[in-house]
This record gives C-alpha cells, sequence and structure tokens, in this order.
C-alpha cells in the first residue's frame, strides 16, 4: 500500500512539474527575441557597433553583457560619452544615444 501511494504522489509531483518548466522557458525565448530585434533600441545599438563588442544579444562578447546591467541611465549615457577601461567613446548624435540608453536601462 504504501509503494502505490508514493507511486501516486510521483506521478502527481511529475505532472505538476514538467508542464510549468517547459512554458516559462518557451515564453522567455519569445519574449528576448520580441523586445531585442524589433525595437529601434536595437537598431541604434545595431549600427553603431556596440553589437560588435557587446554581442548581437547584449550577451557579451569582447566586451561584458549588457543584459541586466545595475547602472542609472545617467551612468550608461557617460560611458557611452566618455568610454571606460577598454571601451572607446562612442560618436552618436543626441538623440540616438538617449533612445538607446533608454532601451538599454529597460534591458
Ligand atoms: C571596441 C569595443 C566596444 C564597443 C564598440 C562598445 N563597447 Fe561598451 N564596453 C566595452 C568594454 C571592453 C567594456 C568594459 C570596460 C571595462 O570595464 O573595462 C564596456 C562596457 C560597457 C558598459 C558598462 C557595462 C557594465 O556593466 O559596467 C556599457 C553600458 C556599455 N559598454 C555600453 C556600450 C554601448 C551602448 C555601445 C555602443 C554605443 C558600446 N558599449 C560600444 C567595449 C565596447
Amino acid at each position: 500500500m504504501k509503494v502505490v501511494r508514493c507511486i501516486l504522489f510521483c506521478f502527481i509531483l511529475l505532472a505538476a512539474c514538467h508542464p510549468e518548466v517547459d512554458d516559462s522557458k518557451q515564453n522567455d525565448v519569445i519574449d528576448e527575441e520580441d523586445i531585442i530585434f524589433s525595437d529601434d533600441g536595437y537598431q541604434i545599438y545595431k549600427e553603431n557597433s556596440c553589437i560588435n563588442c557587446h554581442g548581437d544579444q547584449l550577451q557579451g562578447a569582447s566586451g561584458p553583457s549588457l543584459l541586466d546591467i545595475d547602472l542609472t541611465a545617467d551612468e550608461i549615457e557617460a560611458i557611452i560619452v566618455n568610454g571606460v577601461g577598454f571601451m572607446p567613446p562612442q560618436d552618436l548624435d543626441e538623440e540616438d544615444r538617449r533612445a538607446l540608453v533608454e532601451w538599454l536601462s529597460a534591458r
């Protein structure tokens, strides 16, 4: 009797856990592609060579990942204008820079 109850319990656990894990995985991927590839911010990011050093999905390359960065909009803007460490200053016009900062802050 104990064995049967244990098996039942395991089935319920499996049934309860499995769909949840799959769902959240799928949603993550779709969300990320939606946000990143359709936005104007991404176009600015791509056209101003940030993409070369920070990766096509902000995942990082020679530069660090820009996902979930812990910086204020002002700090990001200062980094673009002045550069930081091995990152050279980036020459964007003000409008593009603002839009890019706003977009990056939301990532
Ligand atoms: C030539 C390569 C290169 C280019 C082009 C480049 N970066 Fe960077 N970036 C780096 C490197 C390297 C760092 C890390 C610098 C350090 O801390 O020494 C960095 C750091 C940063 C940081 C700080 C990240 C953190 O967590 O502190 C931000 C924000 C950033 N870059 C944004 C941009 C944006 C926006 C652009 C395009 C306008 C850009 N970068 C273009 C190489 C680059």
